[in-house]
């Protein structure tokens, strides 16, 4: 598959502040772009304008995929999502919340598959405890399983790294370096070491204190 992005004039105002304005770029297949910038500059709100769960105050987002337009409410089945908001069910069970997963994206439930991706992050030996009984860092583990289920063009991470140890991060890696193969991937982060794999960056300090 084939996915390009293509982001005109995007601009975000909250309650009458602004955020940034006149964000432009374009994300080609087999690429890895870092979103940079301090606390508060607006990362993780342009990872959720590119995935369609925010809209922006003015400007676009086109997702192609082998050329096709795709329409903002059909993107979900296109990209996967790692961010530290993101909230699993507790009173389920890795496995149960995978499942589900598969099930609300109306995919087939591959177990072979699940349980490749839990060996990957480390979770398989206890893929069947309740995620409450998780650490943070075990949860941060499964939210890449979960992102990597439907195996999307597209991977986002917000916080790549959050809660992880130095295994964790360097699976996190080989992650970022794979999807890089195969599709293109977004990391929004504050931190140098993650963006090394990473061919372009938007640094949205930049876009601070532009007049409207
Ligand atoms: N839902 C919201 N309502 C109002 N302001 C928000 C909202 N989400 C984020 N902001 C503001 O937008 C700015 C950017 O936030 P954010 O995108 O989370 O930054 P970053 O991820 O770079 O730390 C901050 O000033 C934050 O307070
Ligand atoms: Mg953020």
């Amino acid at each position: 598959m084939d996915i390009k992005l293509e982001v005109q004039n995007i601009k975000k105002i909250f309650n009458g502040r602004k955020i940034f304005s006149d964000i432009n770029f374009q994300l080609e297949n087999k690429s890895a772009l870092a979103i940079t910038g301090r606390n508060g500059s607006g990362k993780s709100t342009l990872v959720k304008i590119l995935a369609g769960v925010l809209s922006p105050t003015n400007g676009q987002v086109d997702f192609y995929l082998n050329g096709k337009s795709i329409d903002l409410q059909n993107r979900y089945q296109y990209f996967g999502f790692v961010a530290p908001y993101l909230q699993m069910y507790d009173e389920f069970t890795a496995m149960e919340n995978l499942e589900l997963f598969a099930r609300i994206r109306n995919i087939e439930v591959d177990k072979d598959y699940i349980d490749l991706l839990l060996k990957r992050v480390n979770l398989y030996e206890r893929k069947d405890s309740y995620v409450r009984e998780y650490s943070s860092g075990m949860k941060q583990r499964l939210k890449y399983a979960f992102a990597l289920l439907h195996k999307p063009p597209l991977l986002i991470l917000d916080e790549p790294r959050s809660n992880l140890d130095a295994e964790g991060i360097s699976v996190v890696y080989q992650i970022i370096q794979e999807q890089k193969q195969s599709g293109c991937v977004v990391v929004a982060t504050n931190d140098s070491e993650d963006i090394q794999f990473c061919n372009q960056e938007i640094d949205l300090n930049q876009f601070r204190n532009i007049a409207k």
